[in-house]
């Protein structure tokens, strides 16, 4: 059987692939500048999103395209595709393995990409799987945090927000973990903590971190304040939801807080936590963050297509 490249989870990649990964987007940024190239000419992605999205959608649509590609698929796959009519997750990937070379998927179910690449006969790149990973979105916060630094080792990261239904952060702890002495502090309200799995690994891999739901005390010290948006489509109850709500603003008052080589990240879309009046500030790096989406996944789709035929 044929050995396929997949994007499932963050945990799978290691600091050697992380760097190459990293100097292969590099190279895209030059790709696109020329204008793209067509490398992967006669190569059909499937976008398949079962949630909704702008950023991961078209920046994978876009990268396919800037590499001489083509694009098929839905962006609304629960009412559009025949997941309505009853068909299975496996069945969907399985036909759709017979129409294109690589499968690009945002699901609501945690683990669905897993289920996914276990019955396809091509690379599948998971773009979120319900409040599990996002690991295309780590990857390019962590070139976005590479490329702000020159570095990542040494650095001191605060995720804010949603800690338990905000998948990005998951997916980056995991990525941090193959720096060096990196310090991780997890700033959240008590009903929506980093979840145990997350610190067990961080544990394991022997990365410092912090839980706190005091973000003043931190703030003038931080390399990166990684904002979250609090995830209201996945709490149990508006109760719940409220409780989270509104806690950390990241405004002007906070920007005079923090080090003026810090930066302010966040995965996007926000609702709130982030005031306008901030983007105006260089230390506001979110959009270009979002622009960096599409290098790495130019360089994903090109790894996953490459390295899938060649086995
Ligand atoms: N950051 C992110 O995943 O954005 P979208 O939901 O718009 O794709």
């Amino acid at each position: 059987m044929k050995q396929l490249y997949h994007v499932l989870g963050a945990k799978q990649f290691e600091k050697e692939e992380l760097e190459q990964l990293f100097d292969a987007a590099r190279a895209m940024e030059k790709v696109v500048a020329r204008g793209g190239d067509r490398r992967h000419e006669g190569r059909i992605m499937t976008s398949l999103f079962f949630e909704a999205s702008t950023r991961t959608r078209l920046s994978f649509e876009s990268a396919m395209h800037r590499i001489g590609g083509g694009v098929i698929g839905t962006e609304n796959a629960a009412q559009f595709s025949s997941a309505i009519k009853g068909e299975t997750l496996e069945d969907t990937i399985r036909i759709i393995s017979g129409y294109s070379d690589i499968i690009v998927m945002r699901h609501t179910d945690i683990g669905a990409a897993k289920r996914a690449a276990k019955v396809s006969d091509i690379p599948v790149i998971n773009a979120g799987d319900g409040a599990g990973e996002h690991p295309t979105q780590a990857l390019l916060d962590a070139y976005t945090i590479r490329k702000e630094f020159g570095k990542i080792d040494g650095l001191k990261i605060a995720m804010v927000g949603d800690l338990a239904y905000g998948r990005t952060v998951h997916s980056l702890s995991y990525i941090l973990a193959n720096y060096q002495d990196v310090m991780v502090y997890y700033i959240s309200p008590d009903n929506v903590r980093i979840p145990d799995n997350v610190k067990k690994y961080m544990d394991e891999k022997g990365i410092r971190y912090q839980e706190t739901n005091d973000l003043d005390s931190v703030v003038g010290t931080i390399d990166v304040l990684y904002q979250t948006r609090i995830q209201k489509e996945r709490f149990p109850s508006v109760e719940e939801y409220e409780k989270a709500s509104g806690q950390y603003i990241v405004d002007a008052e906070l920007m005079d807080r923090m080090r003026k080589d810090a930066i302010v990240l966040h995965p996007l879309p926000r609702a709130g936590e982030i005031t306008e009046e901030v983007d105006s500030d260089p230390r506001a790096a979110y959009f270009r963050q979002a622009v960096n989406g599409l290098y790495i996944r130019m360089a994903l789709i090109d790894k996953c297509i490459t390295e899938s035929q060649g086995k």
